[in-house]
């Protein structure tokens, strides 16, 4: 059944590429060696496998060693990664909760036990980005353990007494005074249908973990605000029991004002442009540097190693991160603002539209949907890209790539995969 499907997907990719390649005209003799940007760039149609390609948010690699999966990084010569710089952010992160702990060390314990206990929400065991903001945490809080080299990035379920083997009690000392760190629990926030980052799901551990240890519970942390958010909404907002999350989305920043403990920017407003940026450059033929880190006719510029940086060997662009916490949140309160210094209008005469398939993995994902879309949403228009958006269900591939029947209709794709392993159901169906 399965293998049926795959084989009419595979026949009707076939016949669109063909075609596509067989309305090229007059040019055709020469089209097999001319890069997808030219031909673009010069009004000929180009086959699929050669038209732009950026994989955003979700880095093609290895869900369980993190190996970057540089096939589908090298899909074409036009094939780009954005996100943003993973160790940087859980760095800040992890040192943003333990200055709060320092700070607050007078009534942060709050049942006096001498043990600053903490609770972690997990997004997705398998994703690099969950992996680091996990690792970070630990590092910094002393909880950390290496595992084969690495710090165990495991979830322990619960360990109120301190006998987890994926983490060890931790030690914080302020004003002279040793104070014990332990992660209390934690758990992949994955629901019954299989969808990760599942912020119902850590609104519900919250409730499980405050019922049988509450009192413990000094801190709570989470790798990204959607989950952040409905554990405080549950319990630590009335129980006044600081919350920390990951992604800085509008709501999160305004529940700073009332408590929440902070969030990190990850710098969406970059990301979206990039993401969108690539696509435009490479379709217009021109360096793929331009509106980035030169400006382009328009003035729009990026700074790199400021706003972001780029890997040349990994093909990837990684925005970096900001700390959001109770002293500059008036800043950031709207995450959907645009940035400033690449909101510049491109000119339709010499950009002319372009058309751009792009899916959200979980239509769901309070991060992509309630600020990464919306930022794309208002950059398409200053690209002059027609974009597509496809939203997912944060469980299967299929639900999404039966959506891209027809990639000779686009110019470019930006993809956003369920699991980090799964480029190739994309790009088989671009071969
Ligand atoms: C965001 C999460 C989001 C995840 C989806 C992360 O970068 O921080 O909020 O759920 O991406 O892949």
């Amino acid at each position: 059944m399965r293998k049926k499907l795959f084989m009419t997907v595979m026949a009707a990719a076939l016949a669109v590429s063909m075609c596509a390649c067989g309305s090229s005209g007059g040019d055709a003799g020469s089209e097999g060696n001319t890069g997808a940007a030219q031909q673009a760039a010069s009004g000929s149609s180009v086959a699929n496998k050669d038209k732009p390609l950026v994989w955003f948010n979700r880095q093609p690699s290895n869900s369980s060693t993190g190996e970057l999966d540089m096939a589908a990084l090298n899909f074409n010569d036009n094939t780009y990664y954005v996100g943003f710089d993973a160790n940087q952010g859980a760095e800040l992160q992890g040192t943003m909760i333990k200055e709060y702990i320092e700070k607050n060390i007078d009534t942060i314990d709050r049942n006096g036990d001498g043990v600053i206990g903490y609770v972690l929400a997990i997004g997705d065991i398998g994703h690099n980005d969950s992996i680091a903001r996990t690792r970070g945490v630990r590092n910094a809080l002393g909880t950390a353990v290496e595992t084969d080299g690495a710090v165990n990035s495991n979830p322990v379920g619960t360990n109120t007494d301190g006998s987890a083997t994926a983490v060890k009690d931790g030690e914080i000392e302020v004003n002279g005074k040793t104070y014990v760190v332990r992660e209390l629990a934690s758990q992949e926030m994955k629901n019954s249908a299989g969808a990760t980052w599942d912020a119902a799901t850590a609104g519900n551990a919250i409730g499980t973990w405050a019922s049988s240890f509450g009192d413990q519970i000094d801190v709570v942390a989470s790798n990204n605000d959607g989950m952040g958010m409905s554990m405080f909404n549950a319990w630590s907002k009335d129980n006044k029991v600081p919350t920390f999350g990951y992604d800085a989305n509008s709501d999160a920043v305004a529940a700073i004002a009332e408590g929440y403990g902070g969030t990190i920017s990850q710098h969406a407003d970059v990301q979206a442009y990039l993401t969108l940026r690539v696509l435009r450059n490479a379709l217009d033929g021109v360096d793929i540097d331009t509106g980035i880190g030169t400006a382009d006719e328009a003035g729009n510029a990026l700074q790199e190693g400021v706003d972001y940086v780029y890997n040349a060997d990994e093909r990837s662009y990684y925005a970096l991160n900001l700390a959001v916490t109770a002293e500059n949140y008036q800043d950031f309160t709207d995450s959907t603002k645009i940035y400033e210094p690449v909101s510049a209008q491109l000119d339709e005469g010499s950009h002319a539209t372009k058309n751009v398939w792009l899916n959200i993995y979980n239509a769901a994902d309070n991060f992509l949907s309630s600020t990464y879309q919306p930022l794309l949403e208002q950059y398409d228009d200053l690209l002059n890209l027609n974009v597509e958006y496809i939203g997912g269900d944060g469980q299967t591939e299929s639900n999404i790539t039966n959506r891209l029947g027809n990639p000779g209709a686009y110019d470019a794709f930006a993809i956003n995969m369920v699991k980090t392993d799964n480029a190739a159901s994309y790009t088989t169906l671009l071969q």
